[in-house]
């Protein structure tokens, strides 16, 4: 039988990891899979902090069993309503039907919309408390961190946290759960990545959530995706990540992404990127928009404060793989860039339009001129891609766009 991993006293990770799905809600890649996490409190009443995904219910019993044999759930916390954590809420009920769901208003709401459940529901507000014997169950909303329901559950008693989404990375959990087990770095890119996919619309209310609970002491970071975080400089270290992640602050490095059929708008990119490097930039990023997945660019465009987008006119407008990222950007509010923009065409351009309203719309700095070419490349062209590249590595090297990779205050307290 499993054997359950206890993150902090009396409480055992019962989550499961996902090998199989290739995309996660549909679209976004998992090269390396993703974990859904869920937890046991043993107290005097028995509680279980969110579940997981419907395809996963039998391994997600047996993970239970081995922590509580055949003892009943007393409460069922859902700090998310989103499928990946409640698809298996329906049969947990059945196995369990005395088991109490605890959440908010919202929560409540889809609950019954979702799975028609209504019975045996808890309503707590923002701040409000249950106690489960020694240990308190506090509730703090946390509106669209990554639903309108979205809140996290603190143990005042333990200083654990149970934040949902928050602090949550792809890549499934090889063994090792806690952070003590496991080289954290293995999941920073995957967090960002998860950061700028999931969640990354929601810069502001992440914000409001950190602030939120910057009064709070923690021990402990239970996510419900990823690694629990519970050596004090990791969960600093994560904690200050989403805090610059929301903020829309990113480190001096350049990601240039673009489409190209023909070669002719990549050659142009090839001589930018050239450049920036011959001028000091190091992490350079490129991506072509028809080879890369769309999960990947948003992640280094969060990771990095320059970026230039390439697109040959199509049709008039812009190629559709660069169209499709400039949309994700926008509706993720992206902010607090050096912006460069290039294309190429052959009677009529619009690429310079299209990435020029992109630009103006999201107040971005524009760093040159567009530089735009016609047909073949002339040496005025090329002379205009090499200022890009210039200009853009002035911009990150010269103290702007640089950023120390940790900051000096932190939104939450981690003391032991
Ligand atoms: C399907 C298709 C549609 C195009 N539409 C336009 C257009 O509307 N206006 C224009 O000036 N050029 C248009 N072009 C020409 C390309 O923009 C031009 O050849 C450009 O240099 C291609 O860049 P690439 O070599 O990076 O693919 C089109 C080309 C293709 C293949
Ligand atoms: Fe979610
Ligand atoms: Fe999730």
């Amino acid at each position: 039988m499993h054997k359950p991993i206890e993150v902090a006293k009396d409480i055992y990770y019962v989550g499961v990891n996902d090998r199989t799905k290739e995309n996660f809600e549909g679209h976004w890649p998992l090269p390396l899979g993703v974990s859904y996490n869920s937890y046991i409190i043993e107290d005097e009443k028995t509680v279980l902090v969110d579940a997981v995904d419907i395809c996963y219910s039998s391994v997600f019993s047996r993970r239970i069993r081995s922590v509580l044999g055949d003892k009943p759930i007393d409460y069922l916390v859902i700090n998310h309503m989103e499928p990946d954590h409640t698809g298996a809420v329906e049969w947990l009920v059945s196995q369990y039907p005395g088991i109490k769901i605890v959440g908010n208003k919202r929560t409540i709401e889809m609950l019954n919309g979702f799975y028609g459940i209504a019975d045996n529901v808890v309503l707590v507000e923002d701040g409000g408390e249950l106690s489960i014997g020694k240990n308190r169950l506090q509730f703090f909303l946390t509106p669209m961190v990554h639903w309108p329901e979205t809140m996290m559950t603190y143990i005042p008693e333990k200083k654990v946290i149970f934040s949902g989404d928050a602090f949550g990375a792809f890549g499934t959990l090889d063994g090792g759960v806690l952070d003590t087990q496991i080289l954290p770095e293995r999941y920073r890119d995957e967090m960002i990545r998860y950061y700028s996919n999931i969640v990354g619309k929601f810069g502001s209310p992440v914000q409001t959530a950190l602030k939120k609970l910057s009064g709070l002491e923690i021990n402990a970071i239970c996510s419900t995706h990823g690694p629990v975080w519970t050596v004090p400089e990791n969960i600093a270290d994560v904690v200050n990540l989403y805090d610059r992640l929301s903020r829309y602050d990113a480190d001096s490095g350049l990601v240039i992404a673009y489409g190209s059929m023909y070669g002719n708008t990549e050659e142009l990119a090839e001589i930018i990127a050239s450049e920036a490097a011959r001028n000091g930039v190091k992490r350079i990023v490129m991506h072509n928009v028809s080879k890369s997945s769309q999960s990947d660019i948003l992640r280094d465009v969060f990771k990095y404060k320059g970026l230039i987008i390439g697109s040959p006119t199509y049709n008039s407008k812009l190629y559709p793989g660069v169209e499709s990222l400039v949309s994700a950007l926008d509706n993720r509010f992206l902010k607090n860039r050096f912006f460069g923009y290039f294309g190429s065409f052959s009677w009529s351009d619009t690429t310079a339009r299209h990435l020029g309203a992109f630009a103006e719309g999201m107040q971005f700095e524009v760093i040159t001129e567009p530089v735009i070419m016609k047909q073949g490349m002339l040496s005025d062209v090329e002379e205009k891609a090499r200022e890009m590249g210039r200009v853009m590595a002035h911009k990150l090297t010269s103290g702007a766009g640089v950023v120390p990779t940790i900051y000096p205050t932190q939104a939450i307290n981690n003391k032991k």
